[in-house]
Parts: C-alpha cells; sequence; structure tokens
C-alpha cells in the first residue's frame, strides 16, 4: 500500500501520534492535513519525549519529508516555537514543507476564542483557546490569510488591513475589547513570515510528484471522528474535517488516491473539554483509567474524562471514515481491572437503539447498555508476540474485531515507539 490515511476514531488522543511515528519508518512522506496546534501528539523514542502539535510526527525521523497541509490553520509564531524547539533537539527541517494555501491563526483569532467561550457561559465548548474556530471561520468568509501572502509584503499589508478593519470594529464594539495595532501585528507576521518562507510552497504538487514516483505516504490526522465538524458531536467539536474525507481537500488529492485507512481506537474512552460522553465513568474505575494512562491533556494539560469503550461510536468512525483496519492503544492500562465494560447500545426515552444518534442532544441522554468482560492482570509493557498476551486481554481483542468486523493489526502496550504488538502485515 503506498498511500494511507491514519485517522482517530473517538475524541482525539487516541495515540495517533505514537502510531503515525511508528508507521513513519515505513514511508517517505508524512502529511498533516488539517487541523492546527489544537493536536497535540506525543511520540517517546529511547525514552526522549517529543509533543508535536502542528508539525507532522514523521520530522523525528531523519531523511523523511514532513508535510503541512493546506487544510490547516497555523499559528506562524507557535510554528516557529515548535521548529526551534525540535531544532535544538537536533531535529533536521531539510525536507521540511509548508502549503501556501495553509490559513493563518492570527492574534484576534486567540482573543475572539476566548470571548466567544466566555460569552457562552455554561453552555461553552471547552475548546482548546488555540484560535482554532476563529481561524476556520474566517477562512470559509473569505477574509483568512494564508501561509503564501507571507511572502508578499504588499499583498500581506491589503490582505491584514482589511482583515483587521473588520475584527477591530467587532473587538472595539461588539466586545469592548483594544483594537490591534496594524503595525505591530504588520511587523510581527512579516518577521515570522521571513523565517517560514523557505518552506512554504505548492504542497499539492509536490505530493502528487512523489506519489507518481510511487513514494509511500501518509497522512496524519489530528483530532478525532467525534470531533468531526460534520461527524461528531456537534456544536461539542472542533471545526475541521477530522475524518479521512477531509485528506482530499486539505491535502489536494483525489479520493481514489487513497490505498489504506487505519483507525486508531484507544482500548477505553477520553474526552478532553466539553459535550456528551455516554460511556463516561466519574466514578473509581474512571479515575484509575485517567491516573494509570497519564490522561491529562498534552495541549491544555486539562484532566481528559475517561469512560468504557462505546461500540455505536466506534462503528459510526468505522463507517464515515471508511477504516480498512484498527489500531488498538493503550491495552496495558486496562491490566488490573476486574470486569471491562464495553457499551453495545444504549437506551434512551424508554427504546433500544443500536446506531450513535446525530441529534446530539439525544445522544447526550443516551443510556449505555452494557457487556462486560472478564478483565485480566499484569504488566504487558514489554509484551512482544500477540499470543504472550492474557487470554482475557486476546479476548477483549477479538471481541472488538467482532464488533467491528475489521482486523486489529497494531496493539500498543506502552508509550514507546516499540511498545507495540503488530499482527500481519500494515
Ligand atoms: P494523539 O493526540 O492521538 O497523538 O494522542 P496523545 O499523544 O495526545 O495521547 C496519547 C498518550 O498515550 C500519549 O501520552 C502517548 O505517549 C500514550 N500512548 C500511546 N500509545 C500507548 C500505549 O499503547 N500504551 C500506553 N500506556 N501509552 C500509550
Ligand atoms: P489531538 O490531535 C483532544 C477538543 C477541545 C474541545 C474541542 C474544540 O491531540 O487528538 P478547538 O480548540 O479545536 O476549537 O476545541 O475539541 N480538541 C481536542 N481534544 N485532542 C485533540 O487533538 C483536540 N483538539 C481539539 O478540547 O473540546
Ligand atoms: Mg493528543
Amino acid at each position: 500500500m503506498s498511500i494511507t490515511t491514519v485517522v482517530g476514531t473517538q475524541w482525539g488522543d487516541e495515540g495517533k501520534g505514537k502510531v503515525v511515528d511508528l508507521m513513519a519508518g515505513k514511508a517517505d512522506v508524512i502529511v498533516r492535513f488539517q487541523g492546527g496546534n489544537n493536536a497535540g501528539h506525543t511520540v517517546i523514542v529511547n525514552d526522549d519525549k517529543f509533543e508535536l502539535h502542528l508539525i507532522p510526527s514523521g520530522i523525528l525521523y531523519a531523511g523523511k519529508k514532513a508535510v503541512m497541509g493546506g487544510g490547516m490553520v497555523v499559528d506562524p509564531q507557535a510554528l516557529l516555537e515548535e521548529i526551534d524547539g525540535l531544532k535544538e533537539r537536533d531535529i533536521n527541517f531539510d525536507n521540511f514543507f509548508i502549503s501556501d494555501a495553509a490559513h493563518l491563526v492570527l492574534p484576534y483569532h486567540l482573543v475572539l476564542d476566548r470571548l466567544e467561550e466566555e460569552m457562552r457561559g455554561p453552555e461553552n465548548l471547552g475548546t482548546t483557546s488555540r484560535g482554532i474556530g476563529p481561524a476556520y471561520v474566517d477562512k470559509a468568509a473569505r477574509r483568512g490569510l494564508r501561509m503564501g501572502d507571507l511572502l508578499h509584503r504588499e499583498r500581506l499589508a491589503s490582505r491584514l488591513k482589511a482583515a483587521l478593519n473588520y475584527h477591530n470594529r467587532i473587538l472595539e464594539k461588539a466586545f469592548n475589547q483594544e483594537p490591534f495595532s496594524y503595525q505591530e501585528v504588520f511587523n510581527s507576521l512579516w518577521e515570522a513570515g521571513r523565517r517560514l518562507a523557505p518552506y512554504i510552497t505548492n504542497t499539492a504538487l509536490l505530493l502528487d510528484r512523489w506519489r507518481e514516483e510511487g513514494k509511500h505516504i501518509f497522512f496524519e490526522g489530528a483530532q478525532g471522528t467525534l470531533l468531526d465538524i460534520d461527524h461528531g458531536s456537534y456544536p461539542y467539536v472542533t471545526s475541521s474535517t477530522t475524518v479521512a474525507g477531509g485528506v482530499c481537500h486539505g491535502a489536494g488529492i483525489g479520493p481514489g488516491r487513497i490505498d489504506q485507512v487505519i483507525g486508531v481506537t484507544k482500548a477505553y474512552m477520553t474526552r478532553v473539554g466539553e459535550g456528551p460522553f455516554p460511556t463516561e465513568d466519574k466514578g473509581e474505575q474512571g479515575k484509575k483509567l485517567r491516573e494509570e494512562g497519564h490522561e491529562y491533556g498534552v495541549t491544555t494539560g486539562r484532566p481528559r474524562r475517561c469512560g468504557w469503550l462505546d461500540v455505536p461510536l466506534l462503528r459510526h468512525a468505522c463507517r464515515v471514515n471508511g477504516i480498512d483496519i484498527l489500531a488498538l492503544t493503550k491495552i496495558d492500562v486496562l491490566s488490573g481491572h476486574r470486569e471491562i465494560k464495553v457499551a453495545t447500545a444504549y437506551r434512551v426515552d424508554g427504546e433500544e437503539i443500536f446506531e450513535m444518534p446525530t441529534d446530539t442532544d439525544l445522544l447526550g441522554r443516551c443510556e449505555p447498555i452494557y457487556e462486560t468482560l472478564p478483565g485480566w492482570e499484569g504488566n504487558l509493557s514489554q509484551v512482544k508476540e500477540y499470543s504472550d498476551l492474557p487470554e482475557n486481554a486476546r479476548r477483549y481483542i477479538e471481541y472488538i474485531e467482532g464488533k467491528m468486523g475489521l482486523p486489529i493489526k497494531l496493539v500498543g502496550v506502552g508509550a514507546e515507539r516499540n511498545q507495540v504488538i503488530l499482527r500481519g502485515d500494515l
């Protein structure tokens, strides 16, 4: 298979970074296609921990090409900080490319993200406050600035003036805030642009060339299916297309070119931010999952809400992404639970339903109907062969395969790059 997409099947933080990093060993090109620095992807290599927010996980391998696609929204200051941090750790940027079509997250987007959250009051979304939503709003409203604008001083000046003309009015009149100084924003943006310019290019063209040369290309999804703007638990979602289809417009590649979609699933579920979570466990078991799984946000440090695997949600994810194979992470974290619960259906308004409702209010009222599987004991972190897993762990894995009708070809048993069990060829 030469073109593969890796997506999250839950509310993000499934371990996509680790799975992509692992597979990047076999890839030539690794591409992010949506989202921004709301993402936080952890990769651990020989005790060295990397936390990536904007840059594709493939950057950690020398010689691989790392691409930030046009569907992303990029905060230039945050990107420069990330580049500098990685360069200090001897990561090489000779093969790094940023799409000229990617939109910019600008200082007023950060302010608006905060103000809009405050305005929502108790109905707030719990965003990462990275300006992601307001930046995508500007993109759709055709008032956004793009990476390519950073290459042209006059154009940058006029587009920024137009955008600030709009945003300063909103900030002053609707929110009673100080306006942004055009000159200050321009100066720091132009300066950032000078440093980023060598990487900015037409990445869709490059991707097509590399595809024709037979290069192995990996698309690295950020967030997860249930945070997708259309297929997630709207409005408690992010503002981009996180599902596999997002690769096409986010990277500029035709749907028929994609050979394989890998869905990353955590062995239990987590969510950071607000919104319904039918299988959330607010009791001792949920706490145990949080502590043993170190479930704290990479981007914001917030504790993640924890709960049990949810078959209707997972089936929805497999369907809307067209998932071919699953990667199951963090099975090691479930060790020591006497019983493991899995929701197979919901009870809502006196009825039993088996599929995830599109209506988020209805999803919020769903009471999970659980099946209980026997747990297992022991530290799995050094297990290398599938047959060496405890019988009940294998039973759990095969149970999920049965429910999804898909093979689980990769099983994560620890955070390190090599703490993984591969089952057959990927
Ligand atoms: P992402 O956003 O999907 O890339 O995931 P995050 O990096 O936000 O969160 C996943 C966390 O789980 C990170 O701390 C990873 O280092 C860790 N992790 C990934 N796979 C495994 C695994 O199989 N076992 C354990 N124990 N930790 C894992
Ligand atoms: P990775 O790629 C988990 C959540 C936020 C909030 C909602 C909207 O690491 O899996 P936004 O700032 O995007 O407008 O916030 O989406 N969210 C994530 N949750 N992992 C992520 O990324 C997330 N990116 C956004 O918590 O609920
Ligand atoms: Mg994350």
